[in-house]
């Protein structure tokens, strides 16, 4: 059963994600001054469409940041939609606490799931978007027979852990591919880029056939945080324009 929330804010939320005809910008709050979260993202205006939150158990990966209790209290304080990406040993066991705080995606790591399949049901029937993530060197075979069950697929263009790292280069033609799997499917999946993502770098991904960009760094290691992004969003936009 979907966890109850507020549902005209909840359905304009939703409404960002499902509008296919741009390219959304998720500034990851791992780069951000997590002592100031809710400021820190409130600094960056209008210029994003929703807040990659990085949650990290220091098990799967090395690092350990924040989970549910952290995630309800920003969502009280931004109105945009939370993207959730759990890089947690064990997400099946918080599928609803990340709901109830707030999140409008959740996303899981392929590379964890023993039932994938079950995994993403649960977080659709939540009443949340159902993503699933692979690292750089995990196949997309492993997700093909997952396709029905997704509305986004997640490729980390770095291994995950850490903001600040660079793109691995050979995820652009892994981005490539897997747009060509989405297209010749009968199925409308978001494909999310995580990871070394810049101005130099965004456009040629978005060609390549993203249209969800992650940047952590890139905004908030900026010295105008909204402008960084304002630009980004310039960037990825004109790179859908042209396609
Ligand atoms: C890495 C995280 C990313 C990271 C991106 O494990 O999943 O979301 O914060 O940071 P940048 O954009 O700095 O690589
Ligand atoms: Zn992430």
């Amino acid at each position: 059963m979907a966890v109850k929330r507020s549902r005209s804010l909840e359905d304009t939320k939703r409404a960002v994600f499902l509008d296919r005809s741009r390219p959304l910008l998720c500034p990851s709050i791992l780069a951000s001054d997590l002592a100031d979260l809710a400021c820190s993202v409130k600094r960056l205006g209008s210029n994003f469409d929703m807040v990659h939150c990085d949650v990290m158990d220091g098990h799967y990966v090395p690092n350990l940041t924040f989970g549910p209790p952290i995630i309800a209290a920003l969502s009280k304080h931004v109105d945009q939609p939370l993207d959730v990406h759990l890089m947690v040993t064990n997400p099946d066991d918080l599928l609803a606490e990340y709901v109830k705080a707030g999140a409008t995606s959740l996303v899981v790591h392929v590379e964890v799931l023993d039932h994938a399949q079950r995994t993403l049901a649960r977080i659709r029937e939540l009443g949340c978007f159902a993503g699933i993530s692979l690292n750089p060197a995990t196949p997309l075979e492993s997700i093909r027979w997952l396709l029905p069950d997704l509305d986004m697929v997640l490729l980390m263009s770095v291994n995950p852990g850490f903001s600040g790292q660079s793109f691995v280069p050979q995820v652009m033609d892994k981005i490539r591919e897997l747009r060509h799997m989405i297209n010749e499917s009968d199925y409308s999946i978001r494909l999310q880029v995580d990871g070394g993502i810049n101005r130099d770098n965004a456009a040629d991904i978005v060609r390549a056939g993203a249209d969800m960009i992650v940047a952590g760094s890139a905004i908030f290691g900026q010295d105008s945080p909204a402008d960084a992004a304002a630009e980004l969003g310039r960037i990825i936009r004109g790179a859908k324009a042209r396609l």
